[in-house]
């Protein structure tokens, strides 16, 4: 009896195997390009018609629920705050301009903020609280706080007024290796500060974000901010950039111009991500690490779109740049992408690939500033060899997402979407772009159902408590068909971003180190994996993390380090 059961499993599995061989022959497994792409890239999910505001702001928490804010000086928003926190909103409108997103019931609740965030900042602590800062008017020196919750409790933010030292709207947050978050610039802010604020001397002034500030345009408003191996701080603004040592508060070297004359911050809008970082080496101090921007405007779009009757829309930049900044004397190599953009979004996808999505081909940031929206997401894949394959056009959505838009990537792997509000206030009869209320995710190629049969999932965790840097875990999967696996998977911490104004705030992929793969059972594997190295590469906190099998990510599981 046994037997036999033994020998029918076995029949089982073979016939699988023929199957999955026959299917993984036929199927492109390992996603090269193909002209089908342009239709087939991913697939576009409608989540909600109207969350009532217009997602300008967005955070992913470790709970996976979405924070999710627009401003408070738009006037009533479609969203109702229950009767009993009526009192404390800013506008004494009784309609919130705040909601905590869930993911998983794809519903959501009203939250109470009370001092403008328009245009503001964010970055989660190292225990998993969204830290959010600065805005406009009444907002510009606040800091807010929201502490995810679980079960009945009803949490929601914490406002204070006057914790910044100098007032911040349009700066950007960095979250650094001794969980102390930095501010740095903004709107006339030509300075950085900290938080929790230390004793002492609060705001430290910074010269180069005078120096790339045009007049009249600005265009290094929400300067780019990634955190190096290094542990200095890499600084873009307008066209330059900087190495920033925070420590001891001085530039410890100046990288060349990007070439080409196109600005990349606001009102110039580009994007900007570091690349996945490769922990994977014997040498934990040579981890190379490489920027890439893309995006933007030619000099003097802003005035022509903001200043001139009729406007002209001008065309947005097609470049992008990459540059290893962990050279010692690093070069820009500059690429084409396959159409202009303006206010882009770049997310790294658990693959390693970079998602450029939302905004317009011509014009830049700023009301009824851009137009001609692009729909088509594109994929680049930084480590294809040949430069004419690295970018891939996807499937488009229906829905403009240009100024005032944002995105993120979820833990299950989808991208959410939301906002769009070329507008002063909410406008829901302009056209062609109306004010967004709707919420979309975006579905990479990788979640299509013919690779369900390569994805890992992730069973168990082999961690006592929080993960602790260079120190060894396991982790536990499952392979759904038997014999598809490769022999190696990838895991990978994702940093979850604060996203707004096409940046991702405290975004980045650590690709860790597997030591050793061991087959459990039939379908079960196990992976004896190194911790990141250090707080440098990894500063505290939550991350996502993915196992990768044949370029299809699993579904992530929150860790804490
Ligand atoms: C209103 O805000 C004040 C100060 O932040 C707080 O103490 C109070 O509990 C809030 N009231 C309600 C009903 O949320
Ligand atoms: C993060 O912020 C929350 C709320 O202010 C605070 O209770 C917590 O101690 C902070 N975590 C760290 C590590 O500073
Ligand atoms: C967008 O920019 C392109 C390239 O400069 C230009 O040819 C086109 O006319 C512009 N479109 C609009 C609607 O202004
Ligand atoms: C909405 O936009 C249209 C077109 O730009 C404009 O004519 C109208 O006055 C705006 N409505 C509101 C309420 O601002
Ligand atoms: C890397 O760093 C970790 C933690 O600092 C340490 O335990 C490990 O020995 C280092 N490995 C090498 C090869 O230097």
């Amino acid at each position: 009896m046994k037997e036999e059961r033994f020998k029918t499993k076995n029949l089982y599995i073979v016939v699988l195997s023929l199957f999955f061989f026959f299917l993984c022959s036929t199927s492109d497994l390992l996603l090269p390009r193909s002209p089908l792409a342009i239709l087939t890239g991913g697939r576009w999910d409608f989540l909600q018609p109207s969350i009532g505001i217009s997602a300008m702001h967005m955070q992913l928490l470790h709970n996976n629920k979405v924070v999710i804010f627009d401003r408070t000086d738009y006037g009533p928003s479609n969203l109702l705050l229950p009767p009993s926190k009526c009192q404390n909103a800013t506008v004494f409108d009784c309609s919130a301009h705040s909601l905590l997103y869930d993911v998983a019931s794809n519903t959501f609740r009203p939250l109470t903020l009370r001092y403008d965030t328009w245009c503001s900042s964010g970055s989660l602590n190292a225990s998993g609280s969204l830290i959010q800062t600065g805005g406009y008017g009444i907002g510009e020196r606040a800091v807010r706080v929201f502490t995810p919750c679980e079960g009945a409790v009803l949490c929601d933010w914490v406002e204070n007024r006057a914790y910044l030292s100098s007032r911040r709207w349009y700066s950007t947050n960095q979250i650094l290796p001794d969980g102390r978050i930095i501010i740095v610039g903004g709107r006339r802010a030509f300075s950085y500060e900290f938080y929790p604020k230390s004793p002492g001397k609060s705001v430290f002034s910074l010269r180069f974000l005078a120096e790339t500030r045009d007049r009249n345009e600005e265009n290094n408003l929400y300067p780019f901010l990634h955190l190096l191996p290094d542990g200095n701080l890499f600084i873009f603004a307008n066209r330059r950039s900087i190495l920033f040592d925070f420590v001891k508060h001085r530039i410890v070297k100046q990288f060349p111009e990007m070439p080409g004359g196109d600005k990349r911050n606001y009102p110039s809008t580009g994007s900007s991500v570091l690349l996945p970082l490769f922990l994977t080496g014997e040498n934990n101090r040579s981890v190379t690490a490489e920027v890439m921007v893309c995006g933007g405007a030619p000099p003097g779009a802003f005035l022509k779109a903001a200043r001139t009757i009729p406007k002209i829309f001008v065309g947005a930049s097609q470049t992008c740049g990459r540059l290893k900044v962990s050279d010692p004397n690093p070069k820009w190599v500059m690429e084409q992408m396959p159409s202009p953009r303006v206010m882009p979004d770049m997310l790294l996808l658990p693959n390693g690939n970079v998602l450029i999505i939302n905004g317009a081909a011509n014009g830049t940031a700023g009301w009824e500033d851009a137009t001609n929206a692009v729909l088509n997401p594109i994929l680049y894949l930084p480590d294809e060899i040949d430069p004419t394959r690295r970018f891939e056009i996807l499937a488009p959505t229906l829905i403009p997402r240009m100024y005032h838009s944002a995105s993120l990537l979820l833990s299950d792997g989808r991208v959410l979407v939301g906002g769009s509000n070329p507008h002063r206030n909410y406008n829901f009869t302009a056209r062609p772009y109306p004010t967004e209320l709707s919420l979309e995710a975006y579905l990479p190629r990788y979640l299509d159902p013919q690779y369900a049969h390569v994805r890992p999932s992730i069973l168990t965790v082999e961690l006592a408590g929080n993960m602790l840097y260079g120190k060894a875990f396991s982790i536990t999967f499952v392979i759904p068909a038997f014999g598809i696996f490769e022999g190696r998977v990838s895991v990978r911490l994702v940093a979850p971003s604060f996203s707004t104004h096409s940046t991702a705030m405290n975004q980045r992929l650590l690709v860790l180190r597997v030591r050793r793969v061991a087959q459990l059972s039939v379908f079960a594997y196990k992976a004896d994996v190194d911790g990141p190295t250090n707080s440098y590469v990894a500063p505290p906190g939550y991350y996502m993390m993915f196992v990768v099998h044949r370029g299809i990510p699993s579904e992530a599981v929150w860790i804490k380090v």
